[in-house]
């Protein structure tokens, strides 16, 4: 439990024993300003409402019936019933202490079965700008929640069964009857995609064909599923091939595409039809859901099977909620997607839990987040108005940081400097991303991105270095020395170090990993004050002051380190 957690829990059965309602807790935050102390409870007002009493009165009982003089050397009520918490300096050193032995991360959160759909590109063409958010912010999640010891099931949910591959094998099967090579005109998936498109769009024949071939291989043909194959392996390798270039653990095993569901599919609706949730319209098969309509006030359809036989999105979705629950077990699934699919996976949770393909115990959270906008503020597109290929952009990182690191870091080698510029580059491309809240949309600024001032991965990665180069010329480090607190830069350190487990609970709780990159940039800024206040190799430093501050230094790159590899983004050891 984490000193935070402790605190509440001190308070919250305080009140309880006080007779306030089970449902009112203390509400301990990180106090928000220094004079505030280290906590602060902010709960203890809400409760005396309940008990219509004074809340400062509330407040004076509840500290005689709470004993926190273990952990705290001052608590006091302030303003209108807040009661603001210092800890003692033995305490934090305590806990510090602990840190420097122990690395398994004590919680108090219940394990859970968490299934995380992210990435999840269309395999129709080549990935793109598009994809990056979902991928990085899924990433980022599901290593946090696996550090905070849940079960991560991370499902790579591709798009490899719709329409579009008709059109494609139909292409596919016209340039191999012509003696062309396939391998290499799939080379370019994109524009393999554009002439196949051109064609589909200009020519009725090849369009009739396209669809044709959509419907035999969706229902087993050899020859076509043949063909498909070989275009799906072709653009998964391709999306591994970023994944690794992004140090994104996601590899073959986690990819649950979409046509994984395609035998369930015809149960789907059968169930739909048995509960009477079906209804017909234009022949088609659809759901109307209480609560749904569309701007003009009319109910709003989910249509489930074409009339042409034909199975859609939603089809795949219910059936893959389904699996979620009775084979995986989940107790949660997070869908990282784009807030333009909002309402689909409220029409999908909604009839989900009606149709019992979810059991009510299992929660769905839709983790949606904005669009990725260029520097003019509109969707980030090439000069030409095409979307951005992602191997590009990240092309361009790697060169862009490459200029920067040749300029700051000339007594690196050449080889070092490319391997700087590859971490710094893709690392500043993923940071920039995940500080953002993801509710919003983004603005993209490779400026911005690669500085080496500000909440930047740079600014992190440059930081860690630091550290580490001090680390290097200390002669020798004792990892048992005691930890002192000598200044209040130390001591504002080994707070924030202590944080570090609560922040991530909330991440792993909302979603958001800018709590991380937030807390990661105020310790760098902790860090930074701390070598300011308190020289460490410096003559005369007090040999015992100086093992001390050099464990607070390791404890603070390595609290870093850690941070920005739940992130996803690698450290350097020289920059
Ligand atoms: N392939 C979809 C797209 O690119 C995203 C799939 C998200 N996951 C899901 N279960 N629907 O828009």
């Amino acid at each position: 439990m984490n000193i935070r957690q402790l605190l509440d829990e001190k308070l919250t059965q305080g009140l309880h024993q006080l007779g306030v309602p089970a449902t009112i807790s203390a509400l301990v935050k990180p106090s928000t300003r220094v004079e505030f102390g280290d906590f602060q409870a902010n709960g203890v007002m809400a409760a005396a409402k309940q008990l219509k009493t004074n809340p400062r009165e509330l407040a004076s009982r509840l500290l005689e019936a709470v004993d926190l003089s273990p952990y705290a050397d001052k608590v006091e009520v302030a303003g209108p019933g807040f009661i603001n918490i210092h800890l003692k300096d033995d305490y934090l050193v305590s806990q510090a202490q602990t840190l420097l032995t122990n690395t398994v991360p004590s919680t108090t959160v219940a394990k859970q079965k968490i299934v995380i759909d992210y990435s999840s590109p269309n395999l129709a063409k080549e990935m793109h700008v598009g994809h990056l958010r979902s991928t990085i912010i899924g990433d980022a999640i599901a290593r946090v929640l696996e550090y905070l010891g849940h079960e991560v099931i991370r499902q790579n949910h591709v798009g490899d069964w719709g329409t579009q591959f008709g059109m494609l094998i139909a292409h596919m099967k016209e340039l191999q009857s012509s003696g062309a090579e396939l391998s290499m005109e799939l080379a370019d998936l994109e524009n393999f995609y554009r002439a196949a498109k051109v064609r589909f769009d200009s020519e009725p024949a090849f369009n009739e064909l396209a669809r044709n071939y959509v419907v035999r291989l969706q229902s087993g043909d050899a020859e076509c599923l043949a063909l498909w194959q070989q275009f799906i392996e072709i653009s998964l390798s391709h999306s591994e091939e970023l994944y690794e270039r992004l140090g994104v653990g996601l590899k073959r095993e986690h990819v649950m595409a979409e046509s994984a569901y395609n035998p369930q599919l015809p149960k789907v609706v059968e169930y739909l039809t048995e509960r009477g949730l079906l209804g017909e319209s234009d022949g088609a098969k659809t759901v109307f859901l209480e609560g749904f309509k569309n701007k003009e006030g009319e109910p709003l359809p989910i249509i489930v099977q074409k009339a042409d036989g034909g199975y859609l999105y939603a089809t795949t979705d219910l059936a893959s909620i389904w699996y979620r629950s009775e084979v995986l077990h989940a107790d949660r699934v997070l869908y990282l997607v784009d807030a333009r699919q909002s309402l689909h996976f409220q029409q999908m949770f909604a009839l989900a839990r009606q149709a019992g393909f979810a059991r009510p115990e299992m929660s769905l959270e839709h983790m949606p987040f904005g669009t990725m906008l260029g520097s003019d503020g509109k969707p980030f597109k090439t000069r030409s108005g095409d979307t951005i290929k992602l191997a590009d952009l990240l092309d361009e990182a790697e060169e862009r940081a490459l200029v920067i690191v040749k300029e700051k870091s000339m007594d690196l080698s050449a080889e070092e400097q490319q391997q700087v510029a590859k971490t710094v580059g893709i690392g500043a491309v993923k940071y920039s991303d995940l500080a953002k809240n993801r509710l919003s949309d983004y603005v993209f600024d490779w400026d911005t991105m690669l500085s080496l001032q500000g909440n930047t991965a740079p600014y992190l990665q440059y930081s860690y270095a630091r550290s580490r180069s001090i680390l290097r010329k200390a002669d020798h480090i004792d990892a048992n020395a005691t930890l002192l607190i000598t200044e209040p830069a130390e001591r504002a350190l080994a707070v924030r170090i202590l944080q570090f487990n609560d922040v991530l609970e909330n991440v792993g709780r909302e979603g958001l990993p800018n709590y991380l990159c937030q807390y990661l940039y105020e310790l760098a800024g902790n860090i930074m004050s701390f070598y300011e206040a308190c020289p460490i190799l410096k003559e005369g430093v007090n040999p015992a002051v100086r093992q001390s501050r050099l464990l607070w230094a390791q404890l603070g790159s390595d609290t870093i380190r850690t941070g920005l590899s739940l992130l996803g983004i690698q450290v350097l050891e020289r920059m």
